[in-house]
């Protein structure tokens, strides 16, 4: 055994090679799983007491021996294969490879998330199929307003002979869900898909996305409405940003203003995109109505809050200028990956 261990030990250490199949070869014959080493340890196992001790030793220094020759020979093929193999030209470009980007709806979407959150908002949802409770009746909506008209809602089912199932038109019947179910006080914002019976063209659309905003407890007042607002305004289109409230009239609020602020393309000054005046709209606004907090079951002698809801299609319009709003839902490559730098 000695001498066969010799032998291969000579063998062993004289091989070099700079070719990966003959030092697979290599591999194969000494550290194999039917190789030598293999077969001297089988042999190892028949001989005597006295023997072994001697022989396990020559035996795994041996064993090592062979290892050790192959991956010093493994690691000289790898680095010469990245320098000097002839078929990698490592100096030419790598592939270019294409980065996706974020639909420009999505990055308003988190970036009113992310103000909201800094604020200690938190995001609320709910279904887009509603029943008339949730989308109109909580909410204060006479039984006769014209919002419940078939012209502007996309009414699904009839209860009782009425309409009742339908596409909620607003991302307020997220609010009274959340009112419903929780204890104020509540400070969240709804963003969601919205539906209206629109025809569609480059100023409207049948579906739009909303983000709503609801913030009840004691003692909120119209001054924290402005404030959130103005705040949020400074955030989303920067620091001297101008803001003004118009009245205005919601079911589910009162008072209810109407927001706008300084022309985010002209700074004030009159461009197309405010038709000249300096101001464009972004959001309705208002005190809950104690109607709607007594609907959702809360106590409206201890509460207070207010809402606001804007569109997300308006902001993204203020911000990259996208003109028509039908480019939104279409999904032409084209205009999509105008917004891959936003991303990164
Ligand atoms: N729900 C209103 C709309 O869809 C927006 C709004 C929300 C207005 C909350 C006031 C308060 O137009």
């Amino acid at each position: 055994m000695q001498n066969k261990i010799d032998q291969y030990a000579a063998e062993i250490k004289a091989f070099a090679t700079a070719k990966a199949d003959e030092l697979e070869a290599f591999r194969i014959k000494f550290l194999g799983t039917k190789g030598i080493i293999k077969d001297l340890f089988e042999e190892f196992k028949t001989v005597g007491p006295e023997e072994k001790r001697t022989f396990g030793k020559v035996l795994n220094e041996f064993k090592k021996l062979a290892e050790t020759k192959y991956n010093e020979l493994k690691e000289t093929q790898n680095s010469e294969l990245t320098t000097q193999n002839s078929d990698l030209d490592l100096t030419l470009p790598g592939d270019g490879f294409n980065v996706g980007s974020r639909h420009p709806l999505s990055l308003v979407r988190n970036e009113i998330i992310d103000i909201f959150k800094r604020l200690g908002f938190v995001v609320a949802e709910g279904p887009e199929i509603e029943d008339d409770w949730h989308n109109f009746s909580a909410l204060n909506f006479p039984e006769e307003h014209p919002a419940r008209d078939m012209q502007d809602t996309f009414f699904i089912k009839k209860n009782n002979g009425k309409d009742d199932i339908a596409l909620r038109t607003h991302t307020s019947s997220v609010q009274v869900r959340m009112m419903e179910h929780g204890k104020p006080p509540f400070r969240a914002i709804m963003p969601g898909r919205v539906y209206r019976n629109e025809a569609i063209s480059a100023r409207a659309h049948c579906f739009f996305h909303q983000v709503e905003g609801l913030y009840v407890d004691e003692n909120v007042s119209f001054a924290d409405l402005k404030q959130t607002l103005y705040h949020f305004v400074q955030e989303l289109y920067g620091e001297g940003t101008k803001v003004r409230f118009r009245p205005s009239y919601f079911p589910f609020t009162e008072p209810s203003a109407e927001m706008d602020v300084s022309c985010t393309i002209c700074g004030g000054s009159g461009c197309n995109m405010c038709k000249y005046s300096g101001w464009v709209e972004i959001l309705g606004c208002g005190m809950v109505d104690p109607n709607v907090l007594e609907n959702c079951g809360i106590d409206s002698n201890k509460f207070t809050g207010f809402a606001f809801g804007m569109g997300m299609e308006r902001i993204a319009n203020l911000k990259y200028v996208i003109r028509d709003l039908r480019l939104f839902s279409e999904n032409d490559s084209r205009f999509l990956k105008q917004f891959t730098a936003e991303m990164l």
